[in-house]
């Protein structure tokens, strides 16, 4: 056994109840107790504790500080009773760590000062060793203390989209820029990827090395990609990331969004888990994704409507998720700010005390 496998089983062993979590179990394939269920973006702004302890605070700020870390991640997991934590942090955090000049401006979202267009700009970026990220270690294991029987899901953003981030130099619908280089300057853009999947990697080991018992790798503009594209410049990228988290021992869980055409590749990446946007019919997405579980789907704007029609369209989701390897309930994608809490918990209730087959 591998220091990192041995890390990684050790965790589960503090706490007994941790490898008979629904959540782990549906990520492995296993029969469940209920099907469990987490939403994206479950911390945040939807939630009125979260807003006042982020009162003042940067987005950056937060992240790096592990006591909010730790508090931030547990508000939902107190609230709701879901079956997984999410470690709150963000896709662009790593290269805060090893230097990159960048902010999360508010209703924005990530801001890079100097955009990445040459090799020597991708050069300059230092990779990513324990060293930068201190506070994520301490934030992990100070979670996993208080945690106890729930898991944490830890994550990074997938080389496509935070190479999107990098390139365009802040939120882009088009993603033109990052698809110029991709198309225009090759070897320029397998110099980024490898350089932001090295840091991916790296910062996910350090969450599992610490505690978090999955993985979830957000590739969320893939969907601007055919699949032609997807699996010449992309998906060796994303394999290299999932092939080293496995090395972990820990379920590997792959998101986009607008991925229709991609979910057998974004499988095929090395994913234990697929997860799938709301566009997609679960039981589609089931066919495509191969003998693996999927994760979703419900469209997040359903929260919106009467109780009784979002728990009608959850229950649907469930009942079509039994045809997978293993299904993790979860909206199609984050949390919108707006939402109703209590809506929340009334659609975690549902899914939790849902009869199974
Ligand atoms: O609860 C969780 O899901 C964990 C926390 C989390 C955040 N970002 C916190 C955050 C996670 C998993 C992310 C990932 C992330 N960040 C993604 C992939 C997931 C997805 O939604 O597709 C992406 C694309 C980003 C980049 C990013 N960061 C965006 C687009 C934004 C929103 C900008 C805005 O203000 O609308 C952010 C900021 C951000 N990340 C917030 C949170 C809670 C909001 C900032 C705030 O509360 O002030």
């Amino acid at each position: 056994m591998t220091d990192a496998v041995a890390a990684a089983a050790a965790s589960p062993a503090a706490h007994p109840g941790l490898a008979d979590s629904a959540f782990l179990k549906a990520a492995r394939g296993e029969p469940v107790p209920h099907t469990p269920v987490w939403f994206m973006r479950q911390a945040g702004r939807s939630l009125p504790e979260y807003l006042r302890v982020r009162e003042g605070v940067g987005m950056l700020e937060s992240c790096m500080d592990p006591d909010l870390v730790v508090e931030i991640t547990l508000q939902p997991v107190r609230r709701y009773g879901v079956d997984a934590a999410i470690f709150f942090s963000d896709i662009v955090l790593p290269l805060k760590a090893v230097g990159v000049d960048l902010d999360i401006k508010p209703g924005i979202g990530p801001v890079v000062a100097s955009p990445v267009r040459t090799l020597a700009d991708v050069e300059a970026i230092p990779d990513l060793t324990p060293e930068h990220v201190p506070f994520i270690a301490q934030a992990v294991e100070g979670l996993v203390g208080e945690l106890a029987g729930t898991p944490l899901i830890g994550f990074a953003g997938a080389p496509f989209t935070v190479a999107s981030y990098l390139v365009e130099g802040g939120p882009s619908k088009e993603h033109a820029k990052t698809k110029a280089m991709m198309f225009g300057a090759p070897e320029v853009w397998d110099a980024l990827m490898r350089k932001i999947g090295g840091i991916a990697a790296a910062y996910l080991e350090v969450q599992v090395r610490h505690g978090a018992s999955a993985v979830q790798l957000f590739d969320s503009w893939a969907g601007a990609l055919t699949p032609q594209d997807y699996a010449q410049h992309v998906m060796p990228h994303s394999a290299r990331v999932l092939a080293a988290a496995g090395e972990l021992g820990v379920p590997r869980i792959h998101f986009g969004v607008g991925t229709s055409n991609l979910l057998p590749l974004m499988g095929e990446a090395g994913a234990d888990v697929v997860g799938v946007d709301w566009r997609t019919p679960l039981a589609d997405a089931i066919g495509r994704v191969g003998d693996r579980g999927v994760q979703g789907n419900l469209d997040p704007t359903l929260v919106f409507a009467p109780t009784e029609v979002m728990t009608a369209r959850a229950a649907e989701v469930i009942e079509a998720g039994r045809a997978a390897r293993g299904h993790v309930f979860n909206l199609g994608h984050g949390v919108i700010p707006s939402t109703d809490p209590d809506q929340l918990a009334r659609l975690t209730d549902f899914v939790q005390s849902y009869p199974l087959a």
